[in-house]
């Protein structure tokens, strides 16, 4: 028999992860579906050495930032796809730039703040219907829908109102699939749909995977469409204006774009520096920008581990310009020291996790690099996710 456990809870500030801290006897307490300032009725869900996990059930005291979910899926137990539907879009920006000054000084190692202003921008179009990838699962009865949080119940859903429209008019949701099944659908820049069913045993995907097209700064690239893309329509040409306007790349500068995907930070630095090469590690990506790249003379891919490829390539001593892509673990410590170790004139450094970016920023500043300029885009309204970017320059 479960026992549930109700505690009334002053909420504290908003942490990394999509909840809010709180304090019950003592106790740490993470709480989901609730606002800083707020007091609540939380019912634990977990509870852990150190810590309890709870979801706010009832709203005693509600923040003025509280709204009321556009989507009816979203709450306790509920689809566990979004953290802050029930919080005013300005709020959830606010809510992430809290989230990434709290990471910046807590393990980037940052104090002052005054030249560094920490704001999270919006991205046009609103915080619904901007998703180009979604990941639906399959149900024991075939029927798609989404995990609940931290678990591996699925929920069934009618539609999922932040997916991109050209994804919610696809059937996936009125068909049935093998129980199981991961279920991949894409809307891509040019138009075309895809959709991609993964066994649940292998996690591979069944049958030939299609591709489709993407449009960014002048190219287009033909994809697999499992391959990465940033999936807000409005992230590339957010991104890609951004690293360039603050590189500021001359003619004759040479760049790397480390974890290059299919090389769109070089097709948008190509036209003022080079030669650029892009280091990746999917060869299917590689093959994918060196196709779509053939008319870019400056521009050349090394296929690889960061890592390895900066460790086997001594000869690459000189470089101006760094953009920095990695996945959500960081580029670490090794990739720092051998981006560092060239003294390149400025890094980019594009993160998706602030906790990764932190850290690797603390470890910059042990190599003699600073945090000089810092922008951050809320590319995943309603989510607790967003994208920082960061300029490194050497310190004076
Ligand atoms: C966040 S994505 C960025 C891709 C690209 N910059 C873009 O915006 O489209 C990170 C990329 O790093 C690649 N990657 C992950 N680990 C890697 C590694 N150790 N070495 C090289 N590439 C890696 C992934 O395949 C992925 O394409």
């Amino acid at each position: 028999m479960t026992v549930t456990t109700d505690l009334e809870l002053e909420v504290g500030p908003v942490a990394h992860g999509g909840f809010c801290v709180a304090r019950h006897e003592g106790q740490v307490v993470f709480v989901r579906h609730a606002l800083p300032g707020e007091r609540v009725r939380a019912r634990v869900t977990d509870r852990r050495k150190g810590f309890l996990r709870a979801d706010a059930v009832e709203i005693l005291l509600p923040s003025p930032d509280r709204v009321i979910p556009p989507c009816p899926f979203a709450g306790p137990g509920a689809c566990g796809g979004c953290d802050w539907q029930h919080a005013s879009w300005d709020a959830q920006r606010r809510l992430k730039a809290d989230v990434l000054r709290e990471q910046l000084t807590r393990l980037g190692g940052l104090t002052d703040f005054s030249e560094l202003p920490v704001l999270v921008e919006p991205l046009p179009g609103g915080p619904l219907s901007w998703r180009t990838r979604v990941q639906y699962a399959a149900g024991p009865d075939g029927r798609a829908g989404f995990h609940a949080h931290r678990s591996a119940g699925i929920v069934p859903v009618d539609r999922c109102r932040i997916a991109h429209p050209a994804i919610q008019a696809l059937p996936v949701l009125r068909e049935s699939w093998p129980p199981g099944a991961t279920i991949e659908a894409v809307a891509a820049s040019s138009g075309d749909t895809a959709v991609v069913t993964r066994a649940s045993r292998t996690g591979r995907a069944e049958g030939p995977v299609a591709q489709v097209r993407e449009r960014a700064a002048g190219h287009e690239w033909t994809l697999d469409a499992t391959a990465f893309w940033q999936v807000h329509p409005h992230a590339v040409d957010a991104f890609t204006t951004t690293v360039v306007s603050m590189l500021r790349p001359a003619a004759g500068e040479r760049a790397w774009d480390l974890y290059g995907g299919a090389g769109v930070f070089a097709a948008a630095l190509a036209p003022h520096c080079g030669p650029i090469t892009v280091v990746e590690a999917d060869p299917r990506a590689v093959a994918s920008g060196r196709r779509a790249l053939r008319d870019l003379p400056n521009v050349t891919f090394a296929r690889g581990d960061v890592a390895r490829v900066l460790a086997a390539n001594p000869r690459w001593r000189s470089v101006d310009l760094v953009v920095l892509d990695p996945p959500r673990s960081g580029a670490g410590r090794p990739v720092v020291a051998a981006v560092t170790a060239r003294r390149p004139r400025a890094v980019a450094y594009v993160a998706c996790d602030p906790a990764a970016f932190a850290r690797d920023v603390r470890t910059f500043a042990e190599r003699g690099y600073s945090l000089t300029a810092l922008r951050a885009f809320d590319s995943f309204p309603m989510t607790q996710h967003f994208e920082t970017i960061g300029l490194l320059t050497p310190a004076l």
